[in-house]
C-alpha cells in the first residue's frame, strides 16, 4: 500500500513552493497525498517564524497530534521550514514525539531521512549553519538550492507556478527573522531559471511568478556582465504559451528604472508591484534599518506612477514597532493616504528572538495600541481600495482565469470525495480543483486577475481556467470586482496589450 502523506503549509509563497517540491519528491518515492492528518501515515508541517502567531499555530497543531502518535507510534511527524531552522532541538523538547526536523536549506534530504526513520533510526534533524557559524561561502553552501529537483508534472496547479530566482536575504531589517532562517542571499543562475520556466510552460503553465525575499535585488554574474531582474523578465517574456509573468517581493531601494521600464515595455509582465513600505515615519524606518527614508520611498512611488501609471502597487506595514509614537503612526497614515496602495497587509509587531530588534529595542507598544493602529490602517486602506476600484465599473478588463472561486471550492469540498494529490492545502497557487465527469459544460463561479492584480469574480465554464478572457465589470468592492463575460467570450490565449 502506498504511504500516505499530509503536508500543512503556513507562511509565504516560498513555503508554498517548498511544500510543492517536497510533495513532488515524495510522490516519486511512491507516497500519495491525502487531505487530512487523520488519513496520513506521514504528517509534515512546513512552518513559518515571521511572527509569534505563526509559530503558535504549529505548536498547537503538534499538540493535537500527541494522542494520535501514542495510539499509532508508526505515524511519522515532521517539522520543516523556517521554524525548524530557528528552533532546532527545541522542537523535540517541546514535542518529544516529533520524528523529523528539517530546515529550509536541507529539504532535499527528506526522502532519505524518512526512510531512515521508518527503518528505526529514531528522530532525525538536518538544519543549515547559523549565519555566524562559518564563512560566507560555508553558510551559503549549507542552504542548498532545492529547485533543480522540480518535476513540473507533479505540481499542484496546471496553469500557475512559482519559480524561485533567489534564496535568502541580506537586508537584516531589525525586526525580521528571515535572514537567519533562510540564509544568505543567493541568486540562481539565469539558465537554470529559464530551463525551469520553459519546462513549466511546455507543461501548460500560463502564469509564472518569480520569487525572492527581495526579488528585485536579483543579480547574477555571467562572465563580464551582471544579469538583473529586468534582464530575466526579457529572457522569459517570449516563451510561447506564457500569458503572464509576475515577481514578488520588491525592496524599495532596488526598484530601478530598468526594472520599471521592463514592466512598462513587456506586455505579459503584470502591472503589479508589491513594495512594502513598513512605516511612514523616518525614525521608525531608521530603527527598522530599512535603509530608506519616507521621502525616498515617495520618490520611488513617483517613478512607478510616471513609468507604469496603471500599476497596482501594494505594501506591507508593521504597526507598534518599538518606540512607535502617535506621531510616527500619523506619518504612516499620511503615507498610506498619499500612496493610495491597491492593498496593504498590516501586521502587529511581533518581537523575534534572534533579531537585532529583539536585542536592541523593547517591545514597548501595548497590544491594545497595536490593535487599534492595525484596525485604523486596515479601515483607511479598505476605503482607498474601494474608491480606487470604482472606476473599473463598466469597463471591459482582460483577466487570466485562475479557477473556481473560494465559495465554489468550499461547496465542492463538501459535495465530492477529495482527489488525493490535487492540492497541498488552501494556499496552493490558484489550484484549479478538478471537476467530476459531466460537469464540463456547466457554468460556475470563477475567479481571475487583472494585470494589476485585482481579483475578478464572474460566471463561466471550467474550460476557461488558464485562459485570458474579457470581463465587463458591474460592481466593485474593496477587494473584489464582479463581472460578466464580455462577448466574444474568449480572448486570444496570449494576451497582447
Ligand atoms: N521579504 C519581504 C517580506 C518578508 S516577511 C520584504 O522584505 O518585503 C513579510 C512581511 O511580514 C514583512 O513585509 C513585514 O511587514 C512582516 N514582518 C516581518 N517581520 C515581522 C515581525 N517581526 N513582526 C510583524 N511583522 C513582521
Ligand atoms: Fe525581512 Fe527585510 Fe529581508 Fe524582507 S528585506 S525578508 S523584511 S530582512
Ligand atoms: Fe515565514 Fe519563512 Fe516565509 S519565516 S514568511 S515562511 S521565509
Amino acid at each position: 500500500m502506498p504511504k500516505r502523506l499530509y503536508i500543512e503549509t503556513v507562511g509565504c509563497q516560498m513555503n508554498v513552493l517548498d511544500s510543492e517540491l517536497v510533495a513532488a519528491s515524495l510522490r516519486r518515492q511512491g507516497y500519495e497525498l491525502v487531505r487530512s492528518a487523520q488519513e496520513a501515515d506521514t504528517i509534515l508541517f512546513n512552518t513559518c517564524s515571521v511572527r509569534q502567531h505563526a509559530e503558535d499555530k504549529i505548536y498547537s497543531a503538534l499538540g493535537r497530534l500527541k494522542h494520535a502518535k501514542e495510539r499509532h507510534p508508526e505515524k511519522i511527524i515532521g517539522v520543516l521550514g523556517c521554524m525548524a531552522q530557528k528552533d532546532q532541538e527545541q522542537i523535540f523538547r517541546r514535542a518529544p514525539y516529533v520524528d523529523l526536523v528539517v530546515g529550509p536549506g536541507q529539504l532535499h534530504q527528506i526522502p532519505r531521512l524518512l526512510a531512515e526513520i521508518a527503518a528505526g533510526s529514531g528522530p532525525r534533524m538536518e538544519v543549515s549553519l547559523d549565519r555566524r557559524a562559518g564563512s560566507r561561502s560555508e553558510v551559503e553552501q549549507s542552504f542548498e538550492s532545492y529547485d533543480p529537483l522540480r518535476e513540473p508534472a507533479l505540481r499542484t496547479s496546471a496553469h500557475q507556478a512559482y519559480v524561485r530566482v533567489m534564496m535568502g536575504c541580506d537586508k537584516f531589517c531589525t525586526y525580521c527573522i528571515v535572514p537567519q532562517v533562510r540564509g544568505p542571499e543567493q541568486s540562481r543562475p539565469p539558465a537554470e531559471i529559464e530551463a525551469e520556466a520553459r519546462r513549466l510552460v511546455a507543461e501548460g503553465c500560463v502564469e509564472i511568478t518569480l520569487l525572492g525575499q527581495t526579488v528585485n535585488s536579483y543579480k547574477y554574474r555571467e562572465g563580464e556582465r551582471t544579469v538583473r531582474l529586468s534582464d530575466l523578465l526579457y529572457r522569459l517574456h517570449d516563451l510561447e504559451g506564457l500569458a503572464r509573468l509576475k515577481f514578488v517581493t520588491n525592496f524599495p531601494n532596488d526598484m530601478t528604472d530598468d526594472l520599471l521600464a521592463a514592466v512598462r515595455d513587456l506586455p505579459k509582465v503584470a502591472r503589479y508591484l508589491h513594495v512594502p513600505a513598513q512605516s511612514g515615519s523616518n525614525c521608525v524606518l531608521a530603527r527598522m534599518k530599512r535603509l530608506y527614508t519616507v521621502e525616498r520611498y515617495r520618490e520611488m512611488l513617483d517613478r512607478i506612477r510616471a513609468t507604469v501609471p496603471e500599476a497596482g502597487v501594494t505594501s506591507d506595514f508593521i504597526v507598534g514597532f518599538s518606540g512607535e509614537t502617535e506621531q510616527d503612526f500619523a506619518a504612516t497614515v499620511e503615507l498610506l493616504r498619499h500612496a493610495r496602495f491597491k492593498n496593504s497587509f498590516i501586521f502587529k509587531y511581533s518581537p523575534r528572538p534572534g533579531t537585532k530588534g529583539y536585542e536592541l529595542y523593547p517591545d514597548d507598544v501595548p497590544d491594545e495600541v497595536k490593535r487599534r493602529r492595525n484596525h485604523e490602517l486596515l479601515h483607511i486602506q479598505a476605503e482607498i481600495s474601494e474608491q480606487d476600484n470604482q472606476p473599473f465599473v463598466g469597463r471591459v478588463v482582460p483577466i487570466l482565469v485562475e479557477g473556481p472561486s473560494k465559495v465554489q471550492q468550499k461547496q465542492r469540498r463538501h459535495s465530492h470525495a477529495p482527489e488525493s494529490g490535487q492540492t497541498l492545502d488552501g494556499h496552493a497557487p490558484g489550484n484549479s480543483a478538478a471537476l467530476a465527469e459531466g460537469e464540463e459544460a456547466a457554468t460556475m463561479q470563477l475567479t481571475g486577475r487583472t494585470t494589476c492584480d485585482r481579483i475578478v469574480v464572474f460566471e463561466g465554464g471550467r474550460q476557461l481556467v488558464g485562459r485570458m478572457v474579457n470581463v465587463v465589470v458591474y460592481e466593485a468592492t474593496a477587494f473584489t470586482l464582479f463581472g460578466v463575460l464580455a462577448p466574444p467570450p474568449a480572448a486570444p490565449d496570449v494576451y497582447v496589450l
